[in-house]
């Protein structure tokens, strides 16, 4: 924690390296935390005193009765599926409207985005992006044509602007011939916006930058991760905001001198969901063990997410593009029971070999080398002098080739088993 200065938390391979649970666990450190990008397509996983928390458009900082939640301007928003969220919190007793402040300049996610979404798809066929279905890539595309509707919005003659941009979803929709019903949908939504209402619409980009000038601290908090990115990530197949830590700066409104610290998470292997290149994948048993003691189901979607080994390469991109300072490593207790554990140092395609992100990463093989793993249960360690040798030489291995710091390690899914060194 810096005072008076942002830090970010950034996920820095394909999102769900833990974000939630490394969110909720540094926010008693900080007197603020803030989502700056992406929406519900994100689900970050809570877990503390026996209780699960999935947060897709909250920011996890929540469960700290304390402290002030943001979600900005960088976001978008679907008030029905906020709603929804707020609900489950308030029925399990958190009193979110005081705390959870909201920017005006965050935009709607409509239903009619959503079945854009879907259609987008549709059309795309085999090459679909596997989007999670949540009408993110039409809701950011309305932005920059400069024609969607923001969260201050809701405040006057909404109606109108609604009936507006709905008519130019219905254009779109029937040129494409692109059937739907959006009946029930649209009745739960215009009950979610007027849900809103009740919390702080606000200019959070100036509340923040007053929370600075004070000395508090802002924690924001990543979604997705910087290999979904819609300029650094495996374009076409990636989200459709800034979710490295530039998005940080445009996505809240502070400027780049007041980044602290950028904690850069990853897990101990790789995982993606949806299509797109993905070097490391394993179609074979390995993969199913990873995917099976990992868990690794999508929270939002339930889908498989794909699993193979840690990527250099892509870290090494990531930390580049994102000024990483600090890494986080996740999930370490899942490679438990590997005798052998592999690292991706480099991609080769027709007799090329490269350890920078080529531009296309469509068709490269990953090139390993193998260490030794620990055979050890993590779990229930709580320091890093109790680790196994093996797997402190996993991490002073990664940390020499990624030049730099594993500040803290996680051994399993509750917020206590977290090792800070
Ligand atoms: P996020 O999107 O980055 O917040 O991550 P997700 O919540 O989508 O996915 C991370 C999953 O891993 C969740 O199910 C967490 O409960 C779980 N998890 C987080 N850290 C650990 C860990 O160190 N070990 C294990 N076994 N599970 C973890
Ligand atoms: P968190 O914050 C993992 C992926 C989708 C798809 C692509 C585009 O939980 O880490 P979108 O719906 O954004 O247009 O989908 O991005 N994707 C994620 N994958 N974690 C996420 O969020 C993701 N958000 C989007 O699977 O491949
Ligand atoms: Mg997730």
């Amino acid at each position: 924690m810096t005072k008076g200065k942002v830090d970010a938390l950034l996920g820095i391979v394909f999102g769900d390296e833990g974000k939630g649970k490394v969110v909720d666990y540094f926010t008693p450190r900080y007197d603020v935390v803030a989502r700056f990008a992406g929406g519900p397509n994100a689900g970050h996983t809570i877990i503390f005193e026996g209780k699960k928390f999935v947060l897709r458009s909250i920011p996890s900082g929540i469960f700290d009765e304390g402290k002030i939640n943001i979600i900005g301007n960088g976001c978008v928003i679907a008030p029905d599926l906020f709603m929804a969220e707020a609900r489950e919190l308030e029925n399990a007793g958190y009193q979110l409207t005081e705390r959870l402040h909201i920017s005006r300049r965050a935009h709607l996610i409509l239903p009619t985005h959503r079945v854009l979404d879907r259609a987008y798809e549709a059309a795309k066929g085999k090459n679909k992006v596997g989007t999670t279905g949540k009408g993110i890539g039409p809701t950011y595309s309305d932005k920059a044509a400069r024609v969607g509707l923001r969260v201050g919005d809701i405040m006057e003659n909404f109606e109108a602007k609604y009936q507006a941009l709905k008519a130019r979803h219905a254009q779109l929709l029937s040129d494409m011939g692109f059937e739907y019903d959006i009946t029930e949908e649209e009745k739960l939504w215009l009950e979610g916006v007027d849900y809103m209402r009740k919390f702080h619409l606000t200019d959070t980009e100036i509340e923040i930058n007053r929370y600075l000038a004070e000395g508090k601290s802002v924690l924001a908090e990543g979604a997705q991760g910087s290999l979904l990115d819609i300029d650094h990530g495996t374009y076409p197949f990636v989200s459709s905001s800034s979710t490295t830590s530039g998005g940080v700066c445009t996505g809240l409104g502070i400027a780049p001198n007041t980044i602290g610290r950028i904690f850069g998470i990853f897990k101990a292997y790789s995982t993606r969901v949806g299509s797109g290149p993905f070097p490391v994948e394993l179609f074979d048993e390995t993969g199913d063990t990873i995917r099976h003691i990992g868990n690794e189901y999508g929270a939002v979607t339930g889908r498989n997410r794909r699993c193979g080994w840690v990527d250099l390469v892509a870290l090494k991109y990531a930390i580049m593009i994102n000024g990483v300072t600090d890494l986080v490593m996740m999930k370490g207790d899942v490679l438990d029971g590997f005798s052998t554990i592999k690292v991706c140092t480099a991609y080769t395609k027709d007799g090329v070999t490269t350890t920078e992100m080529p531009y296309d990463t469509e068709g490269w093989e990953a090139v390993y080398e193998e260490i030794p793993g620990w055979n050890t249960p993590l779990t229930e360690m709580r320091t890093y002098d109790e680790l196994p040798q093996a797997f402190k030489d996993y991490v002073a291995y990664l940390e020499r080739e990624l030049s730099t710091p594993i500040s803290i390690v996680s051994v399993g899914p509750d917020r206590d088993a977290t090792i800070i060194r």
